[in-house]
């Protein structure tokens, strides 16, 4: 489906046909961030004055939201690929159920921040990959701590307040969701609001860093303490969004495991340090300059042990990535989830290509394997499948993966960024084009 910006919302059936066994060698550029790109776009309607985004990933669900605002009438208008231009003066409706936006997990960041302008809202309940148990109750306590009534009924979570006013809120878990909802529904309250435990990830302070730029006041974004003084109204402005660490991961592991040499551009360094720290161990050589990272893995990969943690610990979004290094990588490994409680989904497909990983509770135990042989892969979802893709660049022989609708959720042009590195991986949607693949490639 295309929609009148000209960007697509669909999903598709293409597939990736990939010829692996080429180390990646070569410079790729990395996108602006999606998860923080999703939090500056609800953010950005807040105000009736224009906002300039810039280094927006044309990304699936950065579309699907962009499509959710337009239906309630915000003027969405996509002056480059990266850049778009928003203008939420004339919101017609506070109600959003379009199918798109019930696939997608960051349509809540629409309640807080419609909540926080209006002090109504009604938005269906979030999707978003099903990697576990993803409740929004801490989303919920924030809301009803600023004063909100939230209550869910046929699909809709609706959450209305006659006013807001700023309040004390701790949050149980460290929620990056919770932690940038709460900080939107409360820059416009009345008061001062007090966000413990927050999450320190960089796209929450990219979220506050752009609330800021629109006259809020968010102090301490970065750090477990957030402190909102509410200001009555915001202003436009022109935002750059940070670049994206789980892309640039992803290519750092792509590296790693294909034996390459990648130097991956337009990154912030200091964000990655969990990343560079375990593809040290690893084995592998890092270099960072001031927004670059190269990574050389000239032998096998070492094994090493894993626990995802909240930022700076190693992001949960990294952990398929690096499971599936390591398991090519040399003796036993453990990789503990303690994020999400469904996140190991994509072993049993690894599994199919000989891989040796055991999955007991939240750990996997891996045991490294020499290589990978080709096989048909279904993605389970948007990490795990492009980690399933990073296995098959490894591969001899030709591989698919299936339902890369997922992959596109998140990784803008995967396909031919990996291409530039070298890789033998084309986007197929029939048998006669995956034929044309083989005969290419040889
Ligand atoms: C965001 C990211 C996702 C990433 C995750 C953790 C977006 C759109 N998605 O997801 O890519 O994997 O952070 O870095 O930015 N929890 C509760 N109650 C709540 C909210 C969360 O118990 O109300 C729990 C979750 O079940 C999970 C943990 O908190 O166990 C962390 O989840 P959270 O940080 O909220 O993840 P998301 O915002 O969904």
């Amino acid at each position: 489906m295309k929609i009148k910006n000209g960007y697509s919302v669909r999903w598709t059936m293409e597939q990736y046909a990939i010829k692996g066994g080429n180390p990646l060698v070569g410079e790729v550029e990395i996108g602006g961030a999606k998860n923080a790109a999703l939090g500056v776009l609800a953010a950005a309607i807040m105000t009736d004055d224009m906002t300039v985004i810039e280094n927006l990933p044309d990304v699936r669900d950065i579309n699907v939201l962009l499509q959710a605002m337009e239906s309630i009438g915000v003027i969405v208008y996509r002056s480059e690929r990266h850049t778009v231009r928003i203008n939420a003066s004339m919101i017609s409706g506070l109600v959003i159920e379009d199918d798109y936006i019930k696939k997608i997990r960051a349509s809540y960041y629409l309640l807080g921040a419609l909540l926080g302008k209006y002090k109504h809202a009604e938005v269906a309940l979030p999707g978003g990959c099903n990697i576990g148990s993803r409740k929004i109750d801490l989303h919920i306590k924030g809301f009803k701590a600023l004063g909100a009534e939230v209550k869910i009924e046929h699909g809709l979570i609706i959450a209305d307040a006659k006013y807001l006013k700023g309040a004390h809120i701790y949050l149980d878990t460290v929620s990056v969701g919770a932690t940038i909802n709460i900080m939107l529904a409360a820059v416009l309250a009345d008061g001062k609001t007090v966000i413990e435990n927050a999450a320190k990830e960089p796209h929450v302070v990219d979220v506050a860093n752009f609330l800021n730029s629109l006259g809020a006041n968010v102090k301490g974004a970065g750090t477990d303490v957030i402190r909102i003084s509410g200001v009555k109204k915001l202003h436009g402005s022109e935002y750059s969004i940070i670049p994206d660490q789980i892309e640039a991961g992803t290519f750092m592991f792509a590296a790693a495991i294909t034996k390459g040499d990648v130097t991956v551009k337009n990154v912030i360094p200091k964000h990655l340090e969990s990343t560079t720290a375990k593809l040290i161990e690893m084995g592998c050589q890092v270099e960072e300059s001031d927004d670059a990272v190269r990574v050389v893995a000239s032998k096998r990969l070492m094994s090493t042990h894993v626990k995802t943690l909240p930022y700076p610990g190693f992001p949960t979004d990294m952990q398929p990535q690096i499971a599936v290094s390591l398991a090519l990588g040399k003796g036993t490994s453990i990789v503990t989830e303690s994020i999400f409680d469904n996140r190991f989904k994509y072993v049993d497909e690894l599994a199919k290509m000989g891989s040796n990983i055991k999955v007991e509770g939240n750990t996997a135990i891996i045991e490294g394997v020499e290589r990978f042989t080709s096989a048909n892969l279904t993605a389970p979802d948007l990490r795990a499948g492009a980690a399933l893709v990073l296995a098959c660049l490894t591969a001899e022989g030709f591989s698919t993966v299936e339902d890369i609708k997922y992959i596109e959720r998140g990784y803008e042009d995967f396909d031919v960024k990996l291409q530039k590195l070298g890789a033998q991986i084309a986007k197929v949607d029939s048998d006669k084009e995956f034929q044309k693949f083989k005969l290419k490639v040889g």
